[in-house]
C-alpha cells in the first residue's frame, strides 16, 4: 500500500471501507473527541489475484484489508457488516480498548452471526502500528486483516515517505490440503527440529505474501535519492516467524509493537506472528531497485517486495529470488531495545507473579477451554514469566495492555507480543493491571491458539 502521508489524508474511500464522515483532521478540537469517521468494515467471500491466479478467500475487500488510520485520541467507530456464511468478529490487535470492544468471541462479546452487524466504537488513546484482524477460529489464516495506524498529536519522527508491509503466508486456493473447515491440516503434536532451528511453525504454506502479493508480483515501494523512509512491517502470518533485510540499506528501530524505542540501526529484523517494527530507512543509494526479502524463520518460504528509486534508470525488478546478505546481517534483539516510555512501575516488587511453562501447545500443562484463569486484581503490578520447553518459538500475545519485557538494561522494549525461543527459552514481563475485564493470553500461531494454547487473564471483582 504505498502512499505518501499527504496521499492518505486525502483519502476520500477506498473498497471495503466507506468513510462516512470527514477526516478527524478537520474536526474542532473544542468539540471534544473527534471521531476518525464512520468506518465500515465489510467482511466477505473474495477472490484475490495472485500473480494472474485468481483463488477464492475471505476478506474486507481487499488483502491486507482497507487501511484504517486515525490520531491519538480519536474515537473510532468502525460498522461491521458481516457477510460471511458463519460468525465473526474483529480484534483490533495491540490497542487497549474496554473489555466489550475487543473482538473475542463468546468471551467479550457475542459472534457477529452471518448477515448481522456490529458496532465497535472506542477512543484510541495511544499512537502506534497495529493491526486489525478476525478473531473466529482460522479465520485470520485467510485474508481477514489489515493495518491500524494510530498517528500521534505530533510526529516526532521526521520522515519523508512511510509505507506499511503486512507479511503473510498464505495457502487459500494454492494448497489442496488447506482444511480450513476447521482446524489445521497437521496434528497437534509437533516435529521436533533440528536444535539450531528457529521455528515458529511446521504447516505448509506454499506462498509468503507482502501486502497481499506474491513474489512474482511483488509490490513497488518509490524512494527519491535522499528521502528518509519509514517502514510499518508487521507479521500477520498464522503459522511463521520472518526474517526483513533490504538489500543494500540498514534498519534504524524507532517502535516496536508500536510503542518508541531508543534508535537501533541494524541489518535484518525477526518478527514472531503478531510482532510489528516501526524502522527509518536512509534511500543513500544513488538509485537503482533494491530487494526488500522476506525469509520463513527455520523453513523454506520466500517474499518480497521491491524498493525502486524513482527516475532510476533501472527498471527490471531485482529477480524473485535475490537474497539481500543483510538477512545475516545484524539481527535486532530485544535486550538492546530501550523503552523511551517505561511503563510507571512502582518500586519494590510485583504484587503478583505467574510462572508459566509452554511445553507443546500446552500453557502450564492446561488447554483451553479447559485452562484455569489467571486472577489479576486491578491496580496491581503483574509479573509473567515464561519458560518454553518445546522446539517451537511461541509469540505470546497478550489483549487489552502493553507490558514491559525485563531485560539486562532494566529499561526493556513495552510491547503486546513476544516470541519465547524454543528450548529452555525465557522471557519475562512485567504489565499493570488497569483496564477490567476478561482478556485473552495467546500464543499467535494461530494453529497453536486452536489447539488451545491460551489463558485468561481475569480481573477478580474489585
Ligand atoms: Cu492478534 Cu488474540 O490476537
Ligand atoms: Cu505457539
Amino acid at each position: 500500500m504505498p502512499a505518501t502521508r499527504r496521499q492518505f489524508l486525502g483519502l476520500t474511500a477506498v473498497a471495503g471501507l466507506s468513510l462516512l464522515t470527514g477526516c478527524s483532521a478537520k474536526q474542532s478540537p473544542a468539540a471534544g473527541p473527534p471521531t476518525a469517521g464512520g468506518l465500515r468494515l465489510t467482511a466477505a467471500p473474495m477472490r484475490l489475484d495472485l500473480a494472474g491466479r485468481s483463488v477464492p478467500t475471505w476478506g474486507y475487500g481487499t488483502v491486507p484489508g482497507p487501511e484504517i488510520r486515525l490520531r491519538a485520541g480519536d474515537v473510532m467507530r468502525v460498522q461491521l457488516e458481516n457477510e460471511l456464511p458463519e460468525d465473526t468478529t474483529v480484534h483490533w490487535h495491540g490497542l487497549a480498548p474496554p473489555n466489550g470492544m475487543d473482538g473475542v468471541p463468546g468471551i467479550t462479546q457475542e459472534p457477529v452471526a452471518s448477515g448481522e452487524g456490529f458496532t465497535y466504537e472506542f477512543e484510541t488513546a495511544i499512537a502506534g502500528s497495529f493491526m486489525y484482524h478476525a478473531h473466529v477460529g482460522m479465520q485470520l489464516d485467510r485474508g481477514l486483516y489489515g493495518p491500524l495506524i494510530v498517528e500521534p498529536r505530533t510526529e516526532e519522527l521526521a520522515y519523508d515517505r512511510e509505507y506499511t508491509l503486512m507479511l503473510d503466508d498464505w495457502r487459500d486456493g494454492v494448497d489442496d490440503h488447506a482444511g480450513h473447515a476447521g482446524q489445521g491440516s497437521a496434528p497437534a503434536e509437533e516435529d521436533p527440529d533440528p536444535a539450531d532451528l528457529v521455528s515458529f511453525g511446521g504447516r505448509v504454506y506454499p506462498l509468503l505474501l507482502v501486502n497481499g502479493r506474491p513474489p512474482e508480483d511483488a509490490a513497488v515501494f518509490e524512494a527519491r535519492p535522499g528521502d528518509r523512509l519509514r517502514l510499518r512491517v508487521m507479521n500477520i502470518a498464522a503459522d511463521t516467524g520472518f526474517r526483513f533485510a533490504i538489500a543494500g540499506h540498514r534498519l534504524t528501530v524507532t517502535h516496536s509493537d508500536g510503542m518508541p524505542v531508543e534508535p537501533v540501526t541494524v541489518d535484518a529484523l525477526r518478527l514472531g506472528m503478531g510482532e510489528r517494527y516501526d524502522v527509518l530507512v536512509e534511500a543513500a543509494q544513488p538509485g537503482g531497485v533494491w530487494q526488500l526479502g522476506v525469509q520463513a524463520e527455520g523453513r523454506r518460504g520466500w517474499g518480497r517486495a521491491v524498493l525502486r528509486y524513482t527516475g532510476s534508470q533501472a527498471s527490471a525488478a531485482p529477480v524473485a529470488h535475490d537474497r539481500p546478505a543483510e538477512l545475516d546481517g545484524r539481527l535486532v534483539s530485544y535486550d538492546e531495545l530501550l523503552a523511551v516510555e517505561p511503563l510507571a512501575l512502582p518500586s519494590g516488587t510485583p504484587d503478583r507473579q505467574y510462572d508459566l511453562v509452554l511445553s507443546g501447545t500446552q500453557i502450564d500443562r492446561q488447554s483451553f477451554p479447559d485452562a484455569d484463569p489467571l486472577p489479576v486484581a486491578e491496580g496491581e503490578w503483574v509479573r509473567v514469566t515464561m519458560r518454553n520447553t518445546s522446539a517451537k518459538w511461541h509469540p505470546m500475545h497478550l489483549h487489552g495492555h502493553h507490558f514491559q519485557v525485563l531485560t539486562p538494561s532494566g529499561r526493556g522494549p513495552v510491547k503486546d507480543t513476544v516470541s519465547v525461543p524454543a528450548r529452555n527459552g525465557m522471557v519475562t514481563f512485567d504489565f499493570l493491571a488497569t483496564n477490567p475485564g476478561d482478556w485473552l493470553f495467546h500464543c499467535h500461531n494461530h494453529h497453536h491458539m486452536e489447539d488451545g494454547m491460551v489463558r485468561l487473564v481475569r480481573y477478580l471483582p474489585s
